[in-house]
């Protein structure tokens, strides 16, 4: 058998609705009214071709397993649509193979931003969505359909490097791609808080934790991405002793290690900054390993250094490091 991405033609269209209409059928309530509610797909290469779009249609043995669209929406942002496989090509990285296809042609014409809807049913979708570093963007959008849909935005930058505070929605659906930076880093001797090697599920509860935090305003959470992932991330503690109101804290500053010396860290800790003044927050402190390579950043970034603590912290392999402490004032 071989799987393999071609164009996708308008005379596909019966393999196309038998392949979207299998994949609502897994999902309670969602049903599939072609001329009513998507008369596009009796035609679809033409309808994406007409706004500046593409599609793609995958094979497998000459039978159409899947498909993925994506088309311009103005000012830079672009969208995937139709992204559908197969119950059975799941876990096959065919998936991964036609968002690949759309992104990088989005890329190649532009595209700043992607953007896209998914059905908020979709719960696997999702997931993948998020393991690709789309973060939930905006309210939900009913469609007023038979199948009473309701979707989810989803968004990320496309190109370049790219920092945004994440909101309650965002924050939860960045745990997958936060966890994977925190075990990046800490499998690789990034002394902060955990002990190498990191199980996943352990970083995901972490960040969970601070999502919920980030939602009832005890921290702000932001996120970096560069070219389409999401590498890097740090927060701010906001919980303060009633007579210090005026601090925040600086926690967990990470870039995954193949997005390092690129000015990430140091956006992170500007977007941090910005916020936090503007939030009236008035001095910022951190704690950091003092071997490691952040101090530099922060010395560079105008901190001052207070001094270091000796055997402040516990490496995997049991012997203790130092701490510095640094503050800044806003
Ligand atoms: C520390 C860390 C966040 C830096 O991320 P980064 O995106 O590579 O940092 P930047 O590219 O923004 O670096 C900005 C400046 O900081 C300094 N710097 C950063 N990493 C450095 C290193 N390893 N050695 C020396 N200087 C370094 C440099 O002055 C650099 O500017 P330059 O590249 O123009 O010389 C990253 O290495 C990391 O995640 N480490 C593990 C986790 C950690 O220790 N976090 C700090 C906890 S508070």
């Amino acid at each position: 058998m071989s799987l393999g991405l071609r164009a996708g033609r308008d005379d596909d269209a019966a393999d196309f609705i038998a392949l979207i209409g299998a994949c609502w059928a897994e999902y309670p309530g969602c049903v599939m009214d072609v001329d009513g509610e998507v008369p596009e797909l009796r035609a679809l290469a033409s309808y994406y071709a007409g706004q500046g779009g593409a599609l793609w249609a995958a094979e497998d043995g000459g039978r159409v397993v899947g498909m993925v669209a994506t088309k311009p929406l103005g000012q830079g942002a672009w969208e995937i649509c139709k992204m559908y496989a197969y119950p059975a090509q799941r876990g096959s990285g065919l998936a991964r193979r036609l968002i690949d296809a759309a992104e990088d042609f989005a890329r190649a014409h532009g595209a700043a931003e992607m953007r896209l809807w998914s059905d908020t049913r979709f719960d696997r979708a999702h997931r993948f969505y998020e393991n690709r570093s789309y973060i939930r963007a905006g309210a939900i959008r009913a469609l007023n359909d038979l199948s009473n849909s309701m979707e989810f935005g989803y968004a990320k930058a496309l190109t370049g490097v790219s920092v945004v505070r994440l909101d309650a929605a965002a924050a939860v659906s960045a745990i997958p791609r936060l966890a994977v930076v925190l075990k990046d880093c800490v499998d690789a001797g990034a002394s902060v808080s955990f002990l190498a090697p990191l199980a996943i599920e352990r970083a995901r509860a972490y960040w969970k934790r601070i999502a919920s935090q980030a939602a009832i305003g005890e921290t702000m959470l932001f996120a970096a991405w560069l070219d389409g992932v999401l590498v890097g991330t740090v927060t701010l503690g906001l919980v303060m002793a009633e007579n210090q109101k005026h601090r925040a804290e600086v926690r967990m500053l990470l870039v995954a290690q193949g997005a390092r010396r690129r000015g990430i860290a140091r956006r992170l800790l500007h977007a941090a900054e910005a916020v936090a003044r503007d939030a009236g927050r008035e001095m910022l402190m951190l704690n950091t390993p003092t071997e490691g390579g952040a101090e530099p950043l922060f010395r560079a970034e105008g901190w001052r250094q207070l001094g270091a603590i000796p055997d402040y912290a516990r490496r995997a392999d049991g012997t203790r490091e130092a701490a510095t402490d640094f503050w800044k004032r806003l």
